[in-house]
């Protein structure tokens, strides 16, 4: 075998080995996701087919689900951006919202604390882990 092919061939299975890695950060990793949803979503967020709410609403089927029609008492800033603006739980909507919720919708009970429930959520900066949340979101059905 020619020194040309032999390189040609490295060079081959070094794309093949990039393209796999490029795959797997676009895919996310739910197990990760799984993890992260339990930590930091757990305690307002029940993920189970039982669909119960919590403080916040229950999260089965949150993937392409639309904004604010769940059974659930939104705040009236939710209530009033999903009236003037629908739309569903994609990638996109949902990478904005856990990037930083009060952004999203200034006001939202998701990142506020109150006296019965101390807990808030302010936002999850590492772009990785809220892609691997969402792969792991999207199982949710
Ligand atoms: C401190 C409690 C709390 C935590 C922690 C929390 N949320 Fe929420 N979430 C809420 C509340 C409350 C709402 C309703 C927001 C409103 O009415 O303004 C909400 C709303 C949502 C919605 C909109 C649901 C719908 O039906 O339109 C999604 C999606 C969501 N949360 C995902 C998450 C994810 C994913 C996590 C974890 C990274 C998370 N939340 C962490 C309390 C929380």
């Amino acid at each position: 075998m020619k020194i040309a092919h032999v390189l040609s061939l490295i060079m081959l299975l070094l794309l093949g080995l990039l393209a796999f890695i490029v795959f797997q950060r676009f895919q996310g990793d739910a197990e990760v996701g799984k993890r992260l949803a339990e930590n930091n979503c757990g305690v307002c967020h029940d993920m189970t087919p039982n669909r119960k709410n919590g403080k916040g609403p229950y999260l089965w089927e949150i993937y392409k689900r639309p904004a604010g029609v769940v059974d659930f008492h939104f705040s009236a800033s939710f209530r009033q951006l999903v009236e003037e603006h629908p739309f569903l739980w994609d990638d996109d909507h949902l990478d904005r919202w856990l990037l930083n919720p009060q952004a999203f919708i200034p006001k939202t009970k998701m990142a506020q604390q109150s006296k019965d429930h101390p807990v808030s959520f302010d936002g999850m900066e590492s772009a990785g882990n809220r892609k691997d949340l969402i792969t792991y979101l999207k199982r949710l059905q």
